[in-house]
């Protein structure tokens, strides 16, 4: 059995989940499922990222310790997955003591490789990014993602991670198509851009940072929280039985604002600590609302709780997998959603459904097995949901829409073979649909299966209620 490992980016604990987290966390799932049902043995990881100057702020802003907090938080993230039905394997958090082990372990490797030295540091520090800035980061003197307050000045005296020693080696990995681990393509050449021109060392420890894991080496000093944060991709196949098997990962998914810690620092503390290095790293791009960036200030961020109210579990994640920001930043909103849900899924799909169940109740249907073919998995495996989906429905819903609207079966009588003839040939469709639907829909797209099981059930009420 081919072994297959997946992972979302951890999410900050400092916020509750929005549309973001969710579309990221959506397809991952979408991927996980897909390849479940191919038959490889699948081990999907998500969490939250709960040390860091920011996470501390936030709990001390509640009059709550750190870990208090994070113990409030994380349930909000676990819950808000559940409810959208995503199958991952395990919940990660930085706050247990199997993950803080295991990177304290690394980091010991990484020093005793002598990849780390002591040096004063002095720069402007992203609290919101949890980074430090350099000039080319920063738009009108701050970081263009985070609030004006939250760019500060840090003077400091860290210990470094030596990644300049590693470039060369990450460039040749990069330009070898055998090897390159960075899509979509257009990353790739983002990345080596900046790699050629300077690179600097990173700091890999906090000096007046509390709430973190203390280095090994110098408990006067915390693990800098993002060294913390992307070992717990490699920690959970670690501490977990049965899992060491999965490492290394196929498949990181991340937003773009993150690429260069996964695609280069990432790379660079594995190369030192003597680890296998990640297969593959796919980047997406933003979500945007009505044109906007999304923040709290603007109010409006989308929660994934809003989207199920409104389109119910499936059509929440088919609203998600359709308007996925793969190169370019999507723009979406509720008013879009809508129009978006009730087209395809009140419409087209339901009213598919609901038209075979009621002019072909109790017709015989031959079981037939569906073999997804390679077109759709390789479009899934790119993280383009929307090609593969509108593929489902030209090649099965639409055209079976067409096809009856051409032959109305409703002006046949029951026994006319013309009629028995398009809607079985219409039911095999939806049934095709439904199974390659299953990864993204999975439980309507099990009701759909079950109402075509043999013969032709009734529909007892509508799958997709219209949306006013
Ligand atoms: N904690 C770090 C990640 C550490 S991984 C080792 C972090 N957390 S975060 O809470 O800020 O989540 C960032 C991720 O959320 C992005 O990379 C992306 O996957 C998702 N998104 C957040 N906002 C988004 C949009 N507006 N649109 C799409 N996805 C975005 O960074």
């Amino acid at each position: 059995m081919k072994k297959f490992y997946i992972t979302t980016p951890i999410y900050y604990i400092n916020d509750i989940p929005h549309i973001g987290h969710t579309c990221t966390t959506v397809a991952a799932d979408i991927v996980a499922r897909l390849h479940r049902r191919l038959g490889d043995e699948v081990f999907f990881l998500t969490g939250t990222d709960e040390h860091g100057q920011k996470v501390a702020e936030c709990a001390e802003k509640e009059g709550l310790d750190p870990k208090t907090y994070c113990d409030k938080i994380a349930p909000t993230f676990i819950n808000a997955w559940r409810e959208l039905n995503i199958s991952n394997d395990f919940f990660i958090r930085t706050t247990d003591p199997r993950h803080e082990k295991i990177v304290g372990e690394l980091l010991q490797k990484i020093y005793d490789k002598g990849d780390v030295y002591k040096a004063k540091y002095e720069g402007w520090y992203c609290i919101g990014c949890e980074k430090f800035l350099t000039e080319t980061d920063m738009v009108d003197e701050h970081c263009p993602l985070h609030p004006p307050e939250k760019t500060v000045k840090k003077s400091e005296e860290n210990w470094f991670f030596k990644l300049s020693k590693y470039v060369p080696q990450i460039i040749e990995l990069i330009e070898n198509p055998e090897t390159n681990y960075i899509y979509p393509e257009g990353k790739k050449a983002e990345v080596l851009a900046k790699l050629k021109a300077r690179i600097n060392d990173i700091s890999l420890s906090r000096e007046n940072v509390e709430w973190g894991i203390p280095l090994p080496w110098d408990k006067t000093q915390s693990i800098y929280v993002w060294f913390d944060a992307l070992i717990n991709y490699y920690s959970a196949t670690q501490f977990l039985e049965d899992k060491s098997k999965f490492w290394p990962a196929d498949l990181h998914l991340l937003g773009k604002e993150i690429l260069w810690f996964h695609t280069i620092i990432w790379q660079g503390m594995l190369m030192s600590a003597g680890i296998e290095l990640p297969k593959k790293t796919y980047t997406h791009s933003f979500y945007m609302i009505d044109g906007q960036k999304m923040s709290k200030s603007l109010g409006n961020v989308i929660s994934p709780q809003q989207l199920v109210e409104l389109f119910g579990v499936d059509g929440a994640r088919y609203l998600i997998a359709r308007s996925f920001p793969t190169d370019n930043d999507a723009d979406v909103g509720i008013c879009r959603f809508k129009e978006r849900y009730n087209a395809d899924l009140a419409n087209n799909l339901g009213n598919l459904v609901s038209r075979i169940c009621k002019l072909g109740e109790e017709l015989k249907l031959e079981d037939q097995k569906v073999i997804i073919n390679d077109k759709y998995k390789i479009l899934i495996d790119n993280l383009k949901f929307d090609e593969a989906i509108g593929w489902v429905f030209e090649n099965y819903i639409d055209k079976s829409n067409n096809r009856l609207n051409e032959v109305t079966p409703w002006k046949l009588e029951a026994s006319d073979p013309k009629r028995i003839e398009v809607l079985t040939e219409c039911a095999q469709n939806l049934k095709s649909a439904a199974n390659y639907l299953e990864p993204v829909m999975p439980e309507i797209s099990k009701k759909i299966m079950n109402l075509l099981n043999e013969t032709i059930r009734p529909l007892e009420s509508g799958l997709f209620p219209r949306l006013k």
